[in-house]
């Protein structure tokens, strides 16, 4: 593999790890701030983002290259409102996205074609996780405005952990 790949894949592998940090991070916050719904879903979240990251190392050493454990940055750790918390995940979910798109294009200027296609299944990933952000949201910024909508919004949060939970992981 090109040099240039490997570097901008073991980037996105610390990335990865420090998304899964970041959410590990709000599920605590919500965890101690009573919102037990949305600390299930978001602990669920910061597993899946450590699923990306392993799935990043497995192709990294199966290509013959090497994936590299990494420093990583202290997260965030603390909110003012459950709101900032979820605005936050939709804020780095974009992130998160610029990141993959400027990994790809890493890629098809080194014409590392393999890597390309293996990164499709990511940048299908940010189109729903990004989608999945906006609707909770959404459903947030709605719940806050009606008396007691915060505890349906964080009911609904738990059935969504649920559900993620029970789904096959890719
Ligand atoms: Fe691995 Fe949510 O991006």
């Amino acid at each position: 593999m090109k040099e240039k790949v490997i570097e901008a894949i073991n980037a996105q592998i610390k990335a990865e790890e420090e998304s899964s940090r970041l959410y590990f991070a709000m599920a605590n916050w919500c965890d101690t701030h009573g919102f037990p719904g949305s600390a299930a879903y978001l602990y669920i979240h910061a597993d899946e983002e450590r699923m990306h990251m392993i799935k990043l190392v497995h192709y990294l050493n199966e290509r013959g290259a090497h994936a590299t454990t990494q420093e990583l940055e202290k997260p965030q750790n603390n909110w003012d409102s459950l709101q900032n918390v979820f605005q936050d995940v939709l804020t780095h979910e974009q992130k998160v996205t610029e990141l993959i798109n400027n990994l790809y294009e890493v890629c098809m200027i080194e014409k590392d074609y393999l890597t390309s296609n293996f990164l499709q299944w990511y940048m299908q990933e940010q189109v729903e996780e990004e989608a999945t952000a906006h609707t909770v949201l959404d459903k947030l910024n709605l719940a806050s405005s009606s008396q007691g909508g915060l505890f349906h919004f964080d009911k609904e949060m738990e059935s969504m952990a649920k559900t993620a939970a029970a789904a096959p992981s890719a």
